[in-house]
Formats: C-alpha cells, structure tokens, sequence
C-alpha cells in the first residue's frame, strides 16, 4: 500500500498555498493523497478550493463568527482527531501560522503521526506579532518532523533553534507555483466596477487589511488614511476586498463611505486578484501572501506593519514597512504616486519567494521522509 499523505487546511492562504502540493501529491505515483478543510475560513476558504478544483475528503466546518482563538484552537483539535484515527495517515502536512496549522499539527503529534511544516522558519522575532502567528509557527517547529522552509533564510532561522540540517529542505514558496498558475489563465472581473477600474488608464492601489494586531485603532488609521488618498486624489481608484471579518469591516469601512473613488468589493477569486495586482499602480496591504506575490509581478508594496518575517523582499528593495499611522500612508503612497524614480526603484521584478517548482521540491522530501523516494537539491542549492 502506498504511503498515506493527509493535508489538513483552514483559511484563505493555507488553501492558496497548499494547492500546488496537493496537485504534486496527486500526481505522485509511491504517494496517496487525502485532504481535510478544517473550514476555519468558510467562504474564502470554499473560494480558493473551487478556483483549483479541488474537493476536500473531509471537512470539519468549526467556524463561527466572531471565533475566539481558543475556541478555533479546540474545535480542530476535537474534530479533526477522529478523521486520524479512521484514516490512519502516515503523514500530515500542514501549512504556515494559523490556528488550523498549529492546532492540526497537536493533533498529529499526539497520535505519533510525523508533521510535514510547509512554509516553515519564517520568523518576525517579536513572539506578539503578527499575533498569533509568530506563536503558531515557532510551536509547530517544534512539532515537525519535516519543514519545507521556502528560503535560505527561513532554513537559518530553523538551524538557529536547533532544528537539524537533515530536517529541512529549501523548496520556495508554492504560492509562487500557484500565482504563476492563475496569472497565465485567462480571467474576467465579475464585479464591474473593478472591471471598469482594471480596463482604464489610471493609477489604481489594491488595498488588504486583516491583521488581528492592527484590530481597532490601527485599523481606524487605515480607512482614514484611504480617505484622505481618495479625496486628495480624485483621479486614483483605490480597490478594497474586504476580508469578510466584521471587525475589520466595521473598523474601516465607515470612513470610506460614499467615496466614489474607493471601491470596496467582497474577495475577489485567486485568479481574478492575482491578475489585479499585476494591473495596480502601488499595492498597499499587511497581508503575508501578497508581499510574497507582488514583487514577482514588479509592484511596489507598501506594508501596514511594524514588522515582517518575510525581510527577503525588503532586502531586495520592492517591500517597504509603514505601519498603521495614517499620515506616513499617506506620505508613502503620495511619494510612489508623484516621485516616478522612487517608484522605479521600487517596481522591480523580483522573485524571492520561489521560482514556480516548490511544490516538486517538497513531494520529493516528503517521500523521502516516508522512505519511498529521494530529495531533490535545495532551491538555490
Ligand atoms: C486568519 C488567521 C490568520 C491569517 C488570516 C488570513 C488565525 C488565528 N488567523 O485570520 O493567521 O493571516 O486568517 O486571512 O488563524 N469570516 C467569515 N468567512 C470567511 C472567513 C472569515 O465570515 O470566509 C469571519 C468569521 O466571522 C470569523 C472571522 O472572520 O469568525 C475571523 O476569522 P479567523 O480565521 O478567526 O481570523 P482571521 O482574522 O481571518
Ligand atoms: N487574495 C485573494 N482575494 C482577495 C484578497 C487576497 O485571493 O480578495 C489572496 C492573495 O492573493 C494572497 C492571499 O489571498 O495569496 C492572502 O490572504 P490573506 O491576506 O487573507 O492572508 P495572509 O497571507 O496575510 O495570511
């Protein structure tokens, strides 16, 4: 019997990222592939899932609204458990820094079932921020028996706390796998506004706003800020998908209301944002995923955190911190929007995040780990 391979995913970006390894999976002739939403994300998740096709085995539906952390945590916990005892997979993969990907991770360790850590090592070196993420990922190191790390730096960071060389494996990121995937498919914008907005020849910001740090004032600073962008400047078109968290929406939304210029859309489809970011002028967000995205496709980020672990594009000069201060959004838009060398420097094409083969590189390791394969060589390598 070929080796059994569950990947258990819960949000919008664990579901973006693990598609390209669920294909690879699939297509692997010594591995099975079996799949578990935990549904902490129900419609964005069920978005993602439909743009790659992909139906999950089992679905553990433990989101409600307005979910505290500890409650997420012991709902995939209780409900995933049974999924492993029945199914019995000899490994389980999970994804990133979510309570899905921490709280999955337990379950595994606590039936002696080793953990594949996709997207492994990131670190921002603050344990409150992102929060809980920087918490999550630095627990599941702990737990994983493979970390598929998606730069040398991620892989440093591992070695630091002790994790063995053997363990890890630089793949890239497959989100660049599945960016590279949507942006070749041809798309239409079913909102018409933003169709509208994508076919004219104006400047355009692609705005995301989620983190739970930034809940409350930060947020508030965030819609003000966009705000004064599109009264200041009535020919840009600011396009806002707003995450479908209430606290968010009810922390930014008010101030941007009755704005013509500022189109606040629901979550666009994979494919459909992918190809708007390569349309947009300057991205402004404090997503992960879009910082790792938008220098592969030449856009400037500006990012409304403190701080990132994710420094390889900051480095390379296309991602810059702003934080949450509305009057430095502000400042930062304006001078990318007028001052064209400090956008010139800024719109490079750069691709440290991946080269499109990450989720080959990770189904190699992990039929190396399972003992019915061989690695391939470090991205890089
Ligand atoms: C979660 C992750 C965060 C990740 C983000 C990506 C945790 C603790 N947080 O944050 O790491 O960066 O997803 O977007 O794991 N909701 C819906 N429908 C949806 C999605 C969310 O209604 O499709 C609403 C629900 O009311 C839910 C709330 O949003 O309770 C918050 O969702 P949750 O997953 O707890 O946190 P996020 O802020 O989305
Ligand atoms: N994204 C999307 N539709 C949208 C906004 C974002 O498909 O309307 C994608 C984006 O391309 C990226 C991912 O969602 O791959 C990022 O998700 P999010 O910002 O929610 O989470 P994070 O990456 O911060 O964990």
């Amino acid at each position: 019997m070929r080796p059994r391979v569950m990947t258990v995913y819960g949000t919008r970006p664990e579901a973006i990222k693990v598609a390209p390894l669920v294909a690879a999976i699939d297509a692997s002739d010594v591995l099975e592939g079996t799949t578990v939403v935990t549904g902490q994300h129900r419609e964005m998740l069920d978005q993602v899932n439909e743009v790659f096709g992909i139906v999950p085995d089992h679905d553990l539906d433990v989101m409600s609204h307005g979910q505290s952390l500890s409650h997420l945590f012991a709902r995939v916990l209780e409900r995933l458990d049974p999924v492993l005892e029945s199914v019995r997979p000899d490994a389980v993969v999970v994804q990133g820094d979510t309570s899905t990907s921490t709280a999955a991770a337990l379950a595994a360790f606590h039936r002696r079932i080793p953990v594949v850590h996709l997207e492994a090592g990131l670190r921002s070196g603050d344990l409150h921020s992102p929060f809980p993420e920087e918490a999550n990922r630095r627990l599941t190191s702990r737990l994983a028996a493979l970390h598929l790390a998606p730069t040398a730096g991620s892989r440093e960071n591992l070695l630091t706390e002790g994790v063995p060389a053997t363990d890890v494996v630089v793949t890239g990121n497959t989100v660049i796998d599945a960016l590279l995937d949507v942006v070749a498919r041809p798309v239409s914008f079913r909102d018409a506004e933003v169709s509208r907005a994508v076919d004219g020849d104006g400047d355009l910001l692609l705005v995301t706003a989620h983190r739970r740090e930034s809940w409350g004032e930060g947020m508030r600073g965030i819609g003000r800020a966009l705000a004064t962008l599109a009264t200041r400047r009535p020919d840009l078109t600011i396009v806002l998908p707003a995450h479908r968290n209430p606290q968010v929406r009810a922390a930014v939304l008010p101030a941007v209301e009755g704005l013509a210029n500022v189109l606040v859309v629901e979550p666009l489809a994979y494919a459909e944002f992918a190809h708007l970011t390569h349309r947009s002028t300057v991205v402004l967000t404090d997503s992960g995923g879009v910082q790792e995205e938008a220098p592969s496709l030449g856009k400037p980020v500006l990012v409304m955190r403190e701080n990132t672990e994710r420094p390889e594009a900051v480095t390379a000069g296309t991602v810059r911190l702003v934080g949450t201060d509305p009057d430095r959004i502000v400042a930062e838009v304006d001078r990318l929007l007028s001052d064209r060398e400090a956008y010139a420097s800024m719109a490079r094409a750069t691709n440290p995040y991946g080269d499109g083969h990450a989720a080959v590189r990770g189904v190699a390791a992990i039929e190396h780990l399972l003992g019915v394969g061989t690695r391939r060589p470090d991205l890089g390598g």
